[in-house]
């Protein structure tokens, strides 16, 4: 099956109480592990590219390949969409021309007036071609790949304002953080996600930071219209952990398992756990 823009399977989450998770992709064997749980567990998926991810993998043209490629070679036939995470106003432009099927633009850094008329020429582009698109108000908390937002609230109003100019998703800050939450986290702010979720006229709404939220917490959420979830520091540190109890345990010694293919798997095998637990908590199995 070839990527689909991420607009139709959020808006049957929303319409039936459930989210789709947004798992980022850093290298081959990350992609595979998701590529072949979503077939699994017959989910729907959005494969999230950060513009550090896409330079890594030597640029939008290559992921768009290595994704579009490996698709048809597993057989492929859940929803797939490929999407540009947290991306600025050129490398959105530079994914829609690059054959990704969905954009995140994340305008949260400029001033509202500035965050509206560049994602108005965003959503110009992308309609065009059929790419759906993501828009931020309100930034999200911590740190990831570099971009580092203070974790601000959002505005249901200027919320209201962005959703209304084509966009397809919105995500908006709620007190939600990239990485493993403080001790002292106070939650998510339910109170303004509910007052979003009702003036965005039935927008699926994006949760960030989908490490660690405790599943009450996810649930209230898609209650709320939450109807995509990115997850991606959960997945960094049990493939962390797997590759260095692997080492640790001697496998890295010719005569071993010291072949890269081998080292790799145990990560990639917790990463598939982690997919597999995060699918079944945000209710997106057996939806495709
Ligand atoms: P985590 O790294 O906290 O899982 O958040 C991922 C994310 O929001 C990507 O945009």
């Amino acid at each position: 099956m070839a990527l689909v823009s991420a607009k139709n399977m959020l808006e049957k989450a929303r319409k039936e109480g459930y989210a789709v998770g947004q798992f980022n992709i850093n290298n081959l064997e990350w992609t595979k592990a998701i590529l072949t749980v979503a077939q699994e567990n017959r989910s729907p998926v959005i494969l999230g590219v950060s513009e550090g991810a896409g330079k890594y993998m030597t640029g939008f043209n290559t992921v768009v390949a290595m994704v579009t490629n490996m698709m048809e070679t597993l057989n492929i036939t859940v929803p797939v969409a490929l999407h540009l995470d947290h991306g600025s106003y050129e490398g959105a432009q530079t994914c829609i021309d690059a054959g990704f099927s969905s954009v995140m633009f994340d305008g949260s850094h400029y001033d509202i007036d500035e965050n509206i008329a560049k994602t108005k020429e965003i959503v110009a582009l992308a309609k065009s071609k059929g790419i759906s698109v993501e828009a931020e108000v309100g930034s999200i908390g911590g740190e990831e790949d570099g971009v580092t937002g203070t974790g601000e609230v959002a505005d249901p109003e200027e919320c209201r304002q962005i959703a209304s100019l084509g966009i397809d998703m919105l995500a908006a800050g709620i007190g939600n953080i990239h990485g493993s939450y403080p001790e002292n986290w106070q939650g998510l702010d339910m109170k303004v996600l509910k007052e979003i979720g009702e003036t965005t006229n039935e927008i699926p709404l994006v949760l960030h930071g989908g490490t660690g939220i405790p599943d009450d917490m996810v649930k209230e959420a898609i209650s709320y219209g939450v109807s995509k979830i990115n997850v991606n520091t959960e997945c960094q540190l049990v493939f962390a952990e797997a590759t260095r109890k692997y080492i640790e345990e001697g496998n890295d010694r010719i005569g071993k398992g010291f072949d890269p293919r081998k080292l790799l798997k145990p990560g990639a095998d917790a990463i598939m756990d982690v997919v597999r637990e995060k699918m079944d908590m945000f209710g997106s199995s057996n939806k495709a």
